[in-house]
């Protein structure tokens, strides 16, 4: 979900504090819910093929963006419809409680392996809200299982988004998303700091990383760390900073402080993993391994709506050693076509060296993005990796001063952009308390070094369109 795509204006604000049990106080005065592109001014979509969009009320637009960083390779591919459709054929659905089915099995198997073991237990589902739920409510029962029935709390980070529902909202620290439903939302669930080295200055790298392990070292202090059942983090935060990295040795000092405490780590991949950042999942290639894993988006690369809970083998022993079952269900979960569309998308990234390619496109992807905007007076800063970078905008390079959030920094930018024949994601929050404004870019997997080309100079266009030069 995106600012784009967010419900239309929420009235009226709440009259005092953001939400009930909120340390964050009152609502700064130039937050405002987004109000451009709500669902009735948008164009129809009468196809969308390859690496674009074909819209009924104007020229085709290049996907930059993949929706929602979903399409990872490109829409229409045949194999994938045909794979969808022989499943629908052979078996439509089953409930998870009746049967398995071939094509789940095979996923999870794959899934399995592709971790090299670390992840033993596979959750089906269709939505990372519902794999975020899952695992929220799998740490508690694990715990359960476990005998320390006292831990209940949670921790997770300031700028970033789990999802849409109430608990997996309740896990995020997205702002403008949380605004309307502070009454609804636990006080389980703590936040700190995010690892944001842009606004968050230090005089070395060292004394950045004791200052974030301090401070969940505070919190696991201040809740008493034998109440807290898991740490949840997105390793590289998508829609809430726009593409932010961990800095180096950030996600294993973490996760050796969160296991000190015997608290599980809930990685939340569901936008960046699957490949978006170069390796199949994004803590393969930051030293880390979580105990759960979610994943979606371009899991089935926008085919079918597949996400999932993966369990590692602490928690998967427990399960199998004491017989113990999830209290967990969805009626669509274990769906045997989101399973085959899912593999199907995962061959074609397999079969056609995708991972490679989006390893390379990324690092052409930074340079052109560096080289036409990195210099413009409002671009504050460009981050990311592989096929997953964020543009900031700024009203002062020097002082980091965000837009007044009034001022839709973001959506223009959407708007402009889309103008110029480009999709880019745009969104708010990634200076805090709502402000801030960013675009993301997360091309298609298979993506050419002439379509980023092309990309990049309309993006940049769109840019000086919004803030001429
Ligand atoms: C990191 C992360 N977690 C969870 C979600 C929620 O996923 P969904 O919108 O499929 O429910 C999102 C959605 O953008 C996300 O980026």
């Amino acid at each position: 979900m995106g600012q784009l795509f967010s419900s239309p204006r929420p009235a009226p604000l709440p009259p005092k504090s953001e939400e009930a049990g909120s340390s964050s106080g009152t609502l700064p005065q130039d937050v405002s819910p987004p109000t451009a592109a709500t669902p009735d001014s948008l164009s129809i979509l009468t196809k969308a093929k390859g690496h674009y969009w074909y819209p009924n009320d104007g020229p085709r637009i290049l996907d930059a963006c993949g929706g929602a960083g979903v399409a990872c390779i490109g829409h229409g591919r045949d194999e994938v419809v045909k794979a969808a459709a022989a499943q629908m054929k052979a078996c439509s659905y089953t409930s998870y409680a009746h049967f398995k089915t071939t094509a789940v099995q095979e996923l999870s198997d794959w899934l399995i392996e592709s971790t090299g073991g670390a992840m033993q237990k596979v959750y089906l589902m269709n939505s990372g809200s519902e794999a975020v739920e899952a695992a929220i409510k799998l740490s508690r029962e694990y715990f359960i299982w476990t005998g320390e029935p006292q831990r209940v709390n949670f921790i997770s980070r300031s700028e970033s988004y789990h999802g849409t529902t109430l608990g997996s909202l309740s896990a995020s620290g997205h702002h403008t998303r949380r605004l309307p439903f502070g009454p609804l939302l636990p006080s389980t669930f703590h936040k700190i700091p995010a690892c944001n080295p842009y606004r968050q200055e230090s005089p070395s790298p060292e004394a950045f990383l004791a200052a974030r392990l301090a401070e969940l070292e505070s919190m696991f202090q201040r809740l008493g760390p034998h109440t807290v059942a898991g740490v949840i983090l997105e390793p590289i935060v998508g829609a809430a900073l726009g593409c932010v990295p961990p800095t180096p040795g950030y996600l294993p000092a973490i996760a050796s402080l969160v296991r000190h405490h015997g608290a599980l780590l809930i990685l939340d991949e569901v936008m960046c993993g699957m490949g978006r950042t170069g390796t199949l999942h994004a803590w393969q290639s930051l030293s880390v391994v979580p105990d759960l894993q979610t994943i979606a988006k371009g899991f089935a690369g926008g085919y079918q709506p597949a996400s999932a809970l993966l369990v590692g083998s602490r928690v998967a022993t427990a399960m199998r050693e004491d017989d113990k079952t999830f209290t967990h269900g969805h009626t669509y979960q274990n769906h045997p076509v989101v399973a085959a569309a899912a593999m199907r998308v995962q061959r074609v990234i397999e079969r056609e060296g995708l991972l490679g390619n989006v390893r390379r496109q990324g690092v052409i992807l930074k340079k052109l993005l560096r080289e036409r905007l990195g210099k413009h007076p409002n671009v504050g800063d460009i981050r990311g990796k592989g096929l997953f970078w964020g543009v900031e905008f700024v009203r002062d390079r020097k002082t980091k001063e965000p837009f007044d959030a009034r001022e839709e920094v973001a959506m223009r930018v959407w708007r402009a952009a889309r103008g110029r024949r480009v999709l880019v994601y745009a969104s708010q929050g990634c200076a805090g308390e709502g402000r801030g404004d960013h675009i993301m870019v997360m091309p298609a997997y298979d993506v050419s070094s002439r379509e980023v080309g092309k990309m990049v100079e309309r993006i940049a266009a769109a840019v000086e369109d919004v803030f001429p030069i």
